[in-house]
């Protein structure tokens, strides 16, 4: 069954049962402040960082799921009957509900009573605040009454504090109100200098700071008392918990319409200038008010709402493309590359499963989200580049996350990734692809952000590339560390202590077990080194890297093939993991997905049995799994991958992230019907009619699918924020449709099903647009290219030297 529909044409998704399975949610904004919101109004904001500029509060692993958010409540002051238009809190059963999900924006309304009531919620570009628009008709023959409420409760700032240190903070809480403006100063009297403001629009009837004064005793937001009373009390928070809500009062003709505009913002004081007047106490107030008044009149929303639209029309006008297929055009077109963004922006910090106050920004996973991402805003590619590089330490071993606010690596959990120094290589080899950028690899770039310590990005890479070479285990292959690509893969772990992290305990001194794996990715970046390394005429360095990538390939083949596939690791004993000798785990996805990208493989054969073996023990209808059989139980020497229960996550779920690589290793081997097969299981929209099966929303990827050994098989979990995104937007774009980026030029290399006729499609690439058709005349993955009417030798499309801004690429596959 379906919850809502796909409307193409305006970008959204549209919600129409408001109890879907799950929450499905939204992000509002995509540069500094952020929002996160469900199709009920739930979630909550932040300013860059979830956890340290928390802006509104949020109860996780509340009941039911998702409570909390954005709320607007109407009362009709003649009936005092109250609801509100999103469903919750209230849950009234509302006529004509709907939630559009839209790019960067919101709208959720329904209608009740014959009040129509609708809340577009949005973030202006290059603004610290968000806008919600509620417009509000009376479709009644009479004239109606209405009160219109709005409601937020204020985070103290630090998101994980304030969900534990409650000794303190039910003292520190404090707001001013001023003109009807609800400004939140918790803390601000001490060592903050920015503080929230919650405004709006209209003259109130009301308001409300102190969260008992509004909800009453043992009373909850889904009936506030002075909502029930019609009255807001004017209550001031000092202490507890400080709230921030308004009232107006609003008398309606019938047909008649009214905006009202709330604003709820993030605003930093300069501190020296906090107080106004200067030694007082009181918020300064000067530099804020006129970014208030500016957004409150509906005009200037409808206008910054346009231009957030004129935004993610140019973004995903960088790639759009025509196939037979609606759920890839869908997928490309908007969903997947949207999701590049927020991944992007978030990494793996705050979703509805990931609280915020966790996790930082991943070095392997920003890295990657890199391939779906640098298209759209290579500018702010770079940024994240050099920032990630900066946390790099010396060994050229990396921090496995930052801190988005402070872009100093986390020391609670380190490094000893084994995998992530080269992540860098192929996150930049990316940026260079797309841009021509060269003069990044020449940026002074610190270690572990120590400053004199700068070297250029390019010595970062070069160190990240040797990290390897100085960390082989006893067949030659790299140590694993910590845990490779698969967190959960803890080889050095040995952890029999309730509580401890897999991720950061190592009882083993890990000069044995080796991953396969790294050994693949290790010949993939070697060789985009050296491809790197020749353009700037360091032949003898690119060849040394060749070499080493070579001789990596032939310990592959000697140490890390099974006779039928690629094995995934030696443990601690020096083992075989994902062997036929194994009894559990006998095959993985990782090492044979990963190896096959890199090529190895693909002229003896061994990269297809790799593959077919895939097929046969991996696949699933609902997708491949990482590994088979799952672990029945509990492993030491395997660490967190066996704690999972059979079918879940990296315990033989479906992780979608790793699925993609398979899909490359197909389009390599040119099996163009398999790859989009593999990549139609997995898509979200494919999977949008089986809803109450996937669960998850239809427009975005989820990070993990249920796999064949779980009783709930098909099920998806950790929606959103998953290196998912990113490879199935680049497995899909640029080695299925073929449409890849190369050092030297646009590459055209279509390996797509048998019976589509071809497709069309348009690439912004380094200035200029490419009008690209495709044109199937036969079975196979040959192509000939006419540039502009001539045609040209090989698949590569250089860039025009003449100045043409617009280029027509036909292609004829034969
Ligand atoms: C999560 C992590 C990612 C890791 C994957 C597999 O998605 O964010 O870094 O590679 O799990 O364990
Ligand atoms: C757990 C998860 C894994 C994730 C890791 C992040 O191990 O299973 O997917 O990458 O936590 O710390």
């Amino acid at each position: 069954m379906k919850y809502g529909s796909f409307d193409d044409k305006n970008r959204e998704y549209v919600i129409t049962q408001p109890d879907t399975p799950l929450p499905w949610i939204n992000y509002l904004g995509c540069q500094a402040y952020f929002g996160i919101i469900s199709n009920t109004a739930g979630g909550y904001s932040f300013y860059r960082d979830a956890r340290l500029r928390r802006l509104t509060r949020y109860r996780y692993n509340n009941v039911p799921f998702d409570f909390g958010g954005r709320y607007v409540y109407l009362r009709d002051d003649e009936s005092k009957e109250f609801w509100s238009p999103s469903w919750q809190p209230t849950r009234h059963d509302l006529k004509d509900y709907s939630c559009r999900h839209g790019m960067g924006y919101t709208t959720i309304g329904s209608e009740y009573a014959g009040i129509e009531a609708h809340t577009r919620y949005f973030v202006p570009l290059d603004e610290n605040l968000e806008i919600w628009q509620l417009t509000i008709t009376n479709k009644r023959a009479v004239k109606a009454s209405i009160s219109a409420f709005s409601s937020i409760e204020f985070c103290l700032w630090d998101a994980q504090d304030d969900a534990t240190n409650f000794q303190r903070n039910f003292n520190t809480g404090q707001v001013e109100v001023e003109y009807g403006v609800i400004y939140h100063k918790t803390e601000y009297r001490e060592r903050r200098n920015h503080f929230a403001y919650f405004a709006c629009s209209e003259p109130l009837a009301g308001f409300d700071t102190q969260r008992e004064a509004f909800l009453g005793r043992y009373r909850g937001w889904d009936s506030p008392a002075a909502v029930e009373a019609g009255q807001l009390t004017n209550s001031i928070a000092h202490g507890w918990s400080p709230i921030g809500a308004h009232q107006v009062k609003l008398e309606l003709a019938p047909g008649e319409t009214k905006q009202i505009v709330f604003l709820l913002g993030y605003h930093e004081n300069p501190v020296a200038e906090k107080f106004d007047p200067p030694g007082t106490q009181t918020i300064n107030k000067k530099t804020v008010k006129p970014v208030i008044a500016k957004y409150l009149d509906p005009k200037a929303a409808d206008a910054a709402f346009e231009q957030l639209r004129q935004y993610w029309e140019s973004l995903l006008g960088v790639f759009q493309v025509a196939t037979p297929d609606v759920h890839t055009n869908r997928m490309v077109n908007i969903w997947n590359a949207y999701q590049c963004m927020a991944t992007f922006n978030m990494s793996r910090s705050a979703s509805f499963y990931e609280s915020g106050i966790g996790r930082g920004l991943g070095f392997r996973d920003s890295n990657q989200d890199l391939l779906g991402f640098v298209h759209m805003a290579p500018a702010r590619a770079r940024e994240r580049i050099l920032d990630l590089a900066a946390t790099q330490l010396p060994t050229g071993g990396a921090y496995h996350q930052y801190q988005p606010l402070t872009k100093r690596g986390n020391n609670d959990i380190g490094g000893g990734f084994n995998d992530d120094p080269h992540w860098l290589i192929i996150g930049v080899s990316a940026y260079l692809k797309e841009t021509g950028d060269w003069s990044i690899l020449d940026e002074p770039v610190q270690y572990d952000n120590e400053p004199g310590s700068e070297q250029p990005l390019y010595e970062h890479m070069q160190r990240s590339f040797n990290y390897t070479l100085s960390r082989l285990g006893p067949h030659g292959l790299p140590l694993i560390g910590r845990a490779d690509w698969n967190d959960c893969l803890n080889l050095n772990c040995f952890s029999d202590t309730p509580g401890q992290s897999f991720q950061t305990t190592t009882n083993k001194e890990g000069k044995v077990a080796e991953s396969v794996f790294i050994a693949g990715l290790f010949v993939h970046a070697g060789r985009e080194l050296a491809a790197i390394a020749s353009r700037r005429s360091l032949s003898a360095e690119a060849a040394s890297y060749l070499a080493e990538a070579d001789k990596m390939v032939s310990v592959i083949l000697e140490h890390g093939w099974d006779g039928e596939w690629f094995l995934r690791a030696y443990n601690d004993f020096g083992g075989k993991i994902g062997s036929k000798e194994c009894a559990e785990g006998k095959i993985f996805i990782e090492s044979n997905g990963y190896c096959t990208l890199a090529g190895i493989g693909l002229e003896d054969g061994k990269a297809a049995s790799a593959l077919a073996a895939v097929g046969e023990h991996l696949a699933t209808k609902h997708g491949i799994v990482v590994q088979q059989p799952a672990y029945t139980h509990y492993y030491i020497e395997m660490g967190e991958i066996s704690s999972y229960p059979p079918g879940y996550k990296e315990n033989a779920g479906v992780f979608c992230h790793v699925n993609p690589w398979i899909m490359i290793g197909e389009a390599r081997l040119g099996h163009g019907d398999l790859a989009h097969d593999y990549y139609s299981r997995i898509n979200p929209s494919a999977r949008e009619a089986i809803s109450d099966l996937h669960r998850c929303e239809p427009y975005v990827y989820a990070q993990m699918i249920a796999g064949k050994d779980a009783p709930t098989f098909g099920e998806a979990k950790n929606s959103w924020l998953t290196g998912t995104a990113a490879w199935n937007y680049y497995a899909i774009v640029q080695w299925i449709l073929g449409v890849r980026t190369t050092l030297d030029g646009l590459e055209i290399a279509p390996v797509i099903p048998k019976n589509w006729p071809g497709f069309t499609a348009t690439r912004v690439f380094r200035g200029v647009t490419y009008k690209i058709s495709i044109e199937r005349q036969g079975e196979g993955n040959a192509i000939s290219l006419i540039v502009d009417g001539a045609p040209i030798e090989g698949n590569v499309v250089t860039p025009p030297t003449d100045g043409r801004k617009e280029v027509t690429i036909k292609g004829i596959l034969t």
